[in-house]
């Protein structure tokens, strides 16, 4: 049994958990996660946009304790926040996805495995934890996908979210700056100069070596991480479409949500296709440098994806650092909001205990700024106790 140490306990906000994990990371594997595409400005702004909105607190509304739960398609999570997909979690710590999953349903929320988890599908389906959301891409080769989906139906995952903003892969610079490669290699002064990153190093020791993403492996053939991850580019089709979007619709019989929806007209189409959900999102800036921000995007989608389909689940990701900015979200018309980054950020502090840091934090933020607000149900957030600022 590995001791698990307990530097995620000093953490006290998601800005102090991600320099923790910046002192614990090689620099290529911290920037691997913290960097975005070329100039960095959309996950730039995805973090400052939220200043765009103020709230409006009601204090002799005070409610004496607060409900932080949302049902999503039927399931109740116990607050509106889940964690988002993100691949090579494995990287961060041994077991990665497992430690999150667990953490996740620890805290009563929900996890989207990533395509390219270390783990496989069914490994993390046999943990059995609900609800487990499994994210696909569109391949050339359909048959991919297909078999993606038929294997997260047949172990059990609760929803389906079809990334669409990755086709083309995005340009991230400090990979390139890094010379960052999969499996990491480091040079003799990069390890010499690791200090404080040696426990990472020892803990991956046998991981690193077989650090590969699990559901693409074949029986009896497996592909190393480097080619399998070199060839990623030439197995995504920029070619995406509605009738893959349509496909997908017949073939998945549970909930299926789109992420990466930022225009309003792709909203609406979505809504007239019979999805059920959508994850407003740029990839957390990693694809599409220069496109908006989430939270400045969530607003249009909304009201382009419910006047068609009133019902329509619309999550947000990208930026979100602190429990008032996912309530500002809420606040616009959201159902709930997932985190990329930070749940690494608590994984390689910690492991389990640092993702369960990570999302007790955020719980206790959301829920201190509903009491503030005067708010006791997630469904009193509305536009009334937000200002919107011009400069
Ligand atoms: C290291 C890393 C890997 C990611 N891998 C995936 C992925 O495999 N599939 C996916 O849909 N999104 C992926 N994302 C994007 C996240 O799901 C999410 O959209 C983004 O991180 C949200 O922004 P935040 O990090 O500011 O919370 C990844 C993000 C990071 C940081």
């Amino acid at each position: 049994m590995q001791r698990v140490p307990d530097w995620h306990r000093k953490a006290y906000n998601i800005a102090s958990m991600r320099r923790i994990a910046q002192d614990r990371l090689p620099r290529p594997v911290f920037d691997f996660a913290d960097g975005a595409a070329e100039d960095e400005w959309t996950l730039r702004r995805n973090e400052s946009a939220f200043e765009r909105w103020a709230l409006l607190p009601r204090p002799l509304q005070g409610p004496a304790t607060r409900d932080l739960s949302v049902t999503l398609f039927g399931k109740t999570l116990s607050m509106p926040l889940m964690i988002g997909p993100t691949g090579l979690a494995g990287l961060f710590w041994p077991d990665g996805e497992l430690c999150s999953a667990r953490a996740a349903a620890a805290a009563g929320t929900a996890y989207c495995l990533s395509h390219g988890s270390v783990c496989t599908i069914e490994q993390l389906a046999a943990l059995n934890t609900h609800p487990r959301w499994m994210q696909v891409f569109v391949y050339r080769d359909r048959g991919l996908t297909r078999e993606f989906t038929d294997r997260a139906a047949a172990s059990g995952y609760d929803a389906l979210v079809l990334t669409v903003d990755n086709q083309l892969l995005g340009n991230r610079e400090r990979d390139v700056r890094n010379g960052f490669g999969i499996p990491p290699r480091f040079t003799l002064a990069q390890l010499l100069a690791m200090g404080t990153r040696l426990p990472w190093l020892w803990r991956m020791r046998t991981a690193l070596p077989r650090l590969t993403m699990g559901s693409y492996q074949r029986e009896g053939s497996r592909e190393e991480l480097t080619a399998l991850a070199g060839r990623m580019a030439g197995l995504l089709d920029p070619g995406l479409n509605w009738d893959d979007v349509r496909e997908l619709r017949e073939r998945w019989h549970g909930p299926l949500l789109l992420k990466g929806v930022l225009h309003p007209q792709e909203a609406r189409q979505a809504a007239a296709l019979g999805v059920d959900g959508l994850i407003v999102s740029n990839h957390g800036g990693r694809q599409l440098d220069g496109a908006l921000s989430s939270i400045e995007a969530l607003p249009a989608v909304i009201e382009a994806a419910r006047t068609l389909r009133p019902d329509m689940t619309v999550m947000i990701d990208g930026g979100i650092r602190r429990g008032a900015d996912l309530v500002k979200a809420l606040a616009l018309g959201a159902n709930a909001g997932l985190i990329g980054r930070p749940q690494l950020w608590g994984l390689a502090v910690a492991g389990e205990p640092g993702v369960r840091r990570v999302l007790e934090l955020l719980r206790a933020e959301i829920d201190r700024t509903m009491g503030l607000l005067g708010v006791s149900k997630v469904s009193e957030l509305g536009p009334d106790l937000l200002a919107r600022l011009e400069h």
